[in-house]
């Protein structure tokens, strides 16, 4: 394959244009929607998504409206340049850089689209109105790019699971393509909020990943108790000195339907903790 330059777009009218072309030239378009600050795990979409489709979007906006008053919104962390380069070494057709106005001409007075019960439960009890910004603002990207396929991490699994139920309810035309979650070495989830994390603090954020493999090797070991499951997880992860756990549950891969006693022969385990001050949020698969 040719070398492709990647080309930037900011204006949303633009990204329009560019993707009638594309589906007038006969090309399948791949989206793969981030708010920038690109690791491993970002690029193992893009990469996905340039093997599966003939025309490769990154979208590169952090969202205003999935962030709380009291959240990063101001401090998330932002480089474009180095995004940019990432992008081309991966050959995707297009960066799309937009700014807010251009994804919310009418400001917070705005169309919201919103998944109900599974936007309230888990990371949406202690972030409300996240979910309803994270629909809203990939609902904006899918109408712009045209998208035939959209690619999504299992890192922010709740997400996913919402993403593509909002999908199924509007009948939309757009694919949801599902990845796996990207790891460091030692086992820490990649995400851009990493790089907030002390020395000391991302040390004790690796009792996540030692957690979640406690109670997955607790499961298949036999044991079926929504409540010992938990409590192995919780214990290592409650002796952190700087971790402050939100949630650890187990649920039903699809539904996300919580299992508080019994749990069946699949499940996933979920969890959401503080470890100091950086919330971080990871999952496993216990089967
Ligand atoms: P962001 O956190 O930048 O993530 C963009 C995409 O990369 C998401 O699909 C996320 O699940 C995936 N991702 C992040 N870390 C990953 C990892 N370690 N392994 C695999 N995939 C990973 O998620 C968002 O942005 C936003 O909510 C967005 C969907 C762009 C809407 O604003």
């Amino acid at each position: 394959m040719s070398d492709i330059k990647t080309r930037i777009i900011r204006d949303a009218k633009e990204l329009s244009r560019f993707a009638k072309q594309a589906h007038y030239d006969h090309k399948t378009i791949g989206l793969v929607p981030t708010m920038g600050y690109l690791h491993e795990g970002h690029l193992s979409l893009i990469r996905a998504a340039r093997e599966k489709c003939g025309v490769v979007i990154v979208s590169d906006f952090v969202n205003p409206t999935q962030f709380g008053p009291k959240e990063d919104y101001a401090t998330y962390p932002r480089d474009e340049q180095a995004d940019y380069d990432k992008v081309q070494s991966c050959q995707a057709d297009v960066l799309f850089i937009p700014g807010v106005d251009d994804l919310y001409p009418n400001g917070q007075d705005s169309t919201w689209v919103e998944v109900n019960r599974l936007g309230s439960i888990l990371c949406g009890a202690s972030r409300p109105g996240h979910f309803r910004g994270v629909t809203t603002v990939v609902t904006k990207l899918l109408l712009l790019s045209q998208a035939d396929y959209a690619f999504f991490g299992e890192k922010d699994y709740q997400q996913l699971t919402i993403l593509r139920r909002m999908v199924q309810d509007l009948g939309c035309p757009t694919e949801i393509v599902p990845m796996p979650l990207v790891r460091e070495h030692d086992g820490l989830a990649l995400s851009s909020r990493n790089v907030r994390l002390s020395p000391e603090a991302r040390l004790q954020a690796l009792s996540l990943n030692r957690g979640l493999k406690k109670a997955r090797a607790m499961f298949q070991a036999g044991c079926r108790k929504a409540d010992d499951l938990i409590g192995e997880a919780q214990a290592e992860i409650a002796i952190q000195p700087d971790a402050e756990i939100q949630y650890i549950s187990i649920a039903d891969p699809d539904t996300l339907d919580l299992f508080l006693d019994k749990v069946p022969d699949r499940a996933i385990m979920l969890l959401a903790v503080k470890v100091g001050g950086v919330r971080l949020i990871d999952n496993m698969h216990l089967d």
